[in-house]
């Protein structure tokens, strides 16, 4: 699924990039260009990244 229309960036690569460290929506920015223009996908990666952080504390990491 595209997650940000203006760059052309999927659910999977924001994933991909989460996994390597972006933790935040402006590094996940600067790692893919996700919400780099219009900004209307921010909410999008806000969602990806607490399912993020949720999916980690379920799986005993801490946040
Ligand atoms: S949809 Fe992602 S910056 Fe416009």
């Amino acid at each position: 699924m595209i997650v940000c229309l203006c760059r052309g960036v999927s659910e999977r690569d924001v994933l991909r990039v989460m996994a390597m460290g972006a933790g935040t929506p402006d590094a996940i920015t600067v790692a893919c260009g996700a919400g780099g223009d219009c900004g209307a996908c921010t909410v999008l990666l806000a969602d990806l990244l607490a399912e993020g952080e949720a999916a980690a504390v379920g799986a005993g990491a801490r946040p």
